[in-house]
């Protein structure tokens, strides 16, 4: 997916100003970093991708659709394409690992057989198809958090957005979880991860977008 940002403003109903001519774009097979500090604007931004929010000003185009131009009814199928890692991984505990996954496909209507050959694949690419039958409750941090990326994974996104997706995992494993948003990104996924952990956003050399109060203040490569 191919995603630009032109002059992009977000106000918030309270007022506050979240986002302030935020020019960028992101090329189809790229992956990104995104930081700044507390209250910079990252989820924001991820936000107004997912049209979870609408941006106050100027223009976000994604594959060449401007989204105010994207009517309600093709919200759904936009948020299809765009899978999505949260820091806090949002599982649901009273269902299986299995079950987890699955959930983006079933929406789909996709058939039993699809989804099951699916989320096997999914499980497998974070190293968890020993653990479908588990309840997430008996995982480890690092596992949850990995039950959640194959769950965003699964549909095959074209997008992928990660919001401090090792907020909570030691050194190791955060790096494990980079590695993995690394292979999508090899296999084609457009990928862009919110981060506040310089140290390990410098060792992937990637390109890193910085907010500082909403404005854009630097864009540019690590070496
Ligand atoms: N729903 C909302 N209503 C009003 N203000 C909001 C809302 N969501 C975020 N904000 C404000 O917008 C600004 C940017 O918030 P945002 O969550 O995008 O920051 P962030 O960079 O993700 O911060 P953090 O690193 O703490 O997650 C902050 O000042 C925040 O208080
Ligand atoms: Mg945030």
């Amino acid at each position: 997916m191919e995603i630009e940002f032109q002059n992009v403003g977000k106000k918030y109903e309270s007022g506050q100003e979240a986002l302030a001519q935020v020019s960028f774009h992101l090329q189809q097979g790229e992956m990104a970093f995104l930081t700044g500090h507390s209250g910079a604007g990252k989820s924001t931004l991820l936000k107004l991708m997912m049209m979870i929010e609408r941006q106050s000003s100027g223009r976000i185009i994604v594959d060449g659709t401007d989204l105010l131009a994207m009517g309600k009814s093709l919200i759904p199928l936009h948020r299809r394409r765009i899978g999505v890692v949260f820091q806090n991984h949002q599982l649901l505990f009273d269902r299986s690992v299995f079950d987890n996954v699955a959930l983006p496909l079933q929406v789909t209507g996709a058939d039993s057989a699809q989804i099951g050959k699916r989320v096997r694949a999914a499980l497998d690419k974070v190293g968890l198809l020993g653990k479908e039958k588990y309840n997430p409750m008996a995982l480890s941090g690092g596992e949850q958090q990995r039950v959640g990326i194959a769950r965003a994974v699964v549909n095959k996104p074209q997008l992928l957005l990660a919001d401090e997706p090792t907020g909570n995992l030691d050194p190791k494993l955060s790096a494990e979880i980079m590695n993995l948003f690394q292979e999508f990104n090899h296999v084609g996924t457009t990928v862009l991860v919110a981060s506040h952990d310089l140290a390990l956003i410098a060792r992937m050399r990637h390109r890193v977008l910085t907010l500082n109060q909403g404005r854009i203040v630097n864009d540019g490569g690590f070496n």
